[in-house]
């Protein structure tokens, strides 16, 4: 019979002699007994709470779910934080920080005691982030998501996160609201712990965790304050420790079966457009090829299901109500949309974890047959404007737009552009294209969300509501509209995009998949000539490693030196 694999934290916790003293010593000095050292599986539990992560608020409290779940099987709990990323607070974008944080995360994994791991994760870039450093350690990992918040309601209707920050925004700049009513709505939006609670990017992500495999059935949509939240951590907690047992490591799920079916998933929900980049630096980090063609090849054919916002009316508390993430994936595995064998964490396949969910909510979740939005999957573009790609949400977008040819109003960074948009005297009307430059992984640096430029207040007050806008940005997962995205080469790097001039002609034809400028090759190389590179913002530290090494966005925007991963080995003793 084969020897019973030691666990990793056996090199720590097992050890004789001056190492053991040292490595189980100090940790008994909160009150840990003896026992706890027996070889039992040590559990990791990487927290991002932090208060200037409002989204992750509660995270302690989900800790503590976690750690009886472990205790309940048999495991030893050990906690500890990681860099935290919020969307609201952080500048010039969490975006930026993705990538550290995803080092943080594999080396506090790595260099710990740590036979599996619980990765808490909330708001948008703290999934990504912790799914990208486990993958490059690959130990048994549970997903566990902080929820939604409750929904948002203002004089009688539901207001969502992100989604009607921009409409209500641009209503006060139109003059159709006072500054009172905003500020009422302030208070109104967000009034409990959980994260966006539309179709944004931290709700796309807490349903890739599930579609992914890695978290439990449910993870997506009960809210943060629901108690069915805290039993999925306390359930993740005990689960971990079988999986140790079990050996089934992270790279047994995040398989490409995996990635297929979360990319469906992603169409089917209407998600958000920073999914493509987060599960493509994810997968380059697990060892599993996947790229930009892949998104429109598993999302073509797939409808949008749910009608939540940003694309529909409904929030993350009523799709919990309806049935969650479950409902959707049972509707794609019966439309043979869903590579049904693929593993979860839990051990089940995804089909025998979902196959009988039960729609409580036809109006919030729609069935295949009779979907909410017909071929919504995110679609790529290519064209001499964007030769390594560039993506557009059709389901967030204006049908009549998708096909449209218009004269480029450009503006060359973010400032440029507020400095002039709201100018009286801006050449601009609602056929034009509004082009921003500068704003990707090296431009911003960290990739903006502000490829959804607000629209020209003089044209607002004219009642337009939408207009194709262009960048290599990205966007807000809470937002909307015919925004063409992640033009990769981006401008900064040198990429077409940086000489577009104010007066070209560009064609928008997303059925055909393309983006082109009507300029000349010639006239493009002339233009070249007399590009200069921009100034990095800052020379030194942390800015200076990322915009030295960031990939492209196409290319899931991580730092070169980051892509594969390193395995568990245990690094030698430090003392
Ligand atoms: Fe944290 Fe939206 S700001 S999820």
């Amino acid at each position: 019979m084969a020897a019973k694999k030691k666990p990793r934290s056996a090199a720590w916790f097992g050890r004789e002699g001056k190492m053991g003293f040292i490595y189980r010593s100090w940790v008994k000095n909160r009150g840990v007994p003896h026992d706890q050292f027996d070889g039992r599986p040590v559990i990791g539990i990487c927290n991002t709470y932090s208060e200037l992560t409002p989204c992750n608020s509660h995270f302690r409290t989900l800790a503590e779910h976690v750690k009886a779940g472990v205790w309940e099987a048999g495991g030893f709990p050990l906690e500890f934080p990681v860099m935290s990323l919020g969307e609201t607070l952080l500048r010039p974008t969490a975006m930026l920080y993705r990538n550290l944080a995803s080092m943080d995360v594999e080396e506090s994994i790595r260099g710990n005691p740590v036979d599996g791991v619980v990765l808490l994760m909330g708001c948008d870039k703290t999934t990504p982030s912790l799914l990208m450093g486990a993958s490059s350690v690959d130990v048994p990992t549970i997903g566990v998501s902080g929820g939604p918040m409750l929904s948002g309601w203002y004089k009688g209707e539901r207001i969502g996160s992100g989604t009607n920050t921009w409409s209500l925004s641009e209503e006060l700049r139109a003059g159709k609201i006072t500054e009172e009513e905003f500020h009422e709505a302030e208070s109104c939006m967000h009034r409990s712990h959980g994260h966006c609670m539309v179709m944004g990017t931290a709700s796309t992500m807490a349903s890739m965790v599930e579609a992914l495999g890695v978290g439990l059935p449910g993870n997506a949509a009960y809210p943060a304050v629901d108690a069915r939240r805290n039993v999925i951590a306390r359930m993740a907690g005990r689960r971990i420790v079988e999986m140790v047992k079990e050996d089934l490591k992270l790279s047994k799920i995040l398989t490409r079966k995996a990635f297929e079916n979360a990319m469906r998933v992603n169409a089917a929900i209407g998600g958000s457009t920073n999914a493509v980049i987060h599960l493509i630096a994810i997968a380059r980090r697990i060892g599993v090829k996947l790229d930009l063609e892949d998104w429109d090849r598993f999302g073509k054919g797939v409808h949008t299901l749910v009608n939540l916002m940003p694309n529909g009316k409904y929030l993350m508390e009523d799709f919990c109500y309806a049935g969650g993430l479950p409902v959707v994936i049972r509707e794609l595995g019966e439309a043979g949309l869903l590579n049904r064998d693929a593993l979860t964490a839990n051990g089940k396949t995804i089909w025998e974890n979902n196959r009988a969910a039960r729609n409580d909510g036809p109006d919030v979740i729609m069935p295949f047959a009779k979907p909410f939005k017909r071929d919504t999957g995110i679609a790529v573009l290519r064209g001499n404007l964007c030769p390594d790609g560039a993506i557009i949400k059709p389901s967030a977008a204006t049908p009549k737009l998708m096909k449209h040819k218009g004269r480029a109003v450009v503006f060359e960074d973010i400032e440029d552009f507020h400095a002039r948009v709201d100018d009286p005297k801006l050449d601009i009307d609602e056929k034009c294209v509004m082009v921003l430059k500068n704003c990707g992984p090296k431009g911003y640096p960290g990739m903006g969300e502000v490829g959804n430029m607000p629209l020209p207040k003089k044209l607002l007050k004219k009642g337009v509501t939408d207009m194709v806008r262009v960048s290599d940005a990205r966007m807000s997962g809470t937002a909307y509209g015919t925004v063409v995205l992640h033009a990769a080469p981006e401008a900064a790097a040198g990429g077409p995009l940086a000489l577009v001039r104010n007066g070209d002609v560009i064609e928008l034809d997303v059925g055909k998949r393309k983006l082109h400028l009507h300029v000349s090759d010639k006239e493009l190389a002339a233009r070249r000539k007399t590009w200069k590179k921009p100034k990095l913002p800052m020379q030194r530290g942390y800015w200076r490693l990322y915009v030295e090494h960031v990939n492209q966005a196409s290319e899931g925007a991580d730092l070169d030196f980051l892509v594969g991963k390193s395995g568990s080995d245990v690094p030698r003793d430090n003392h």
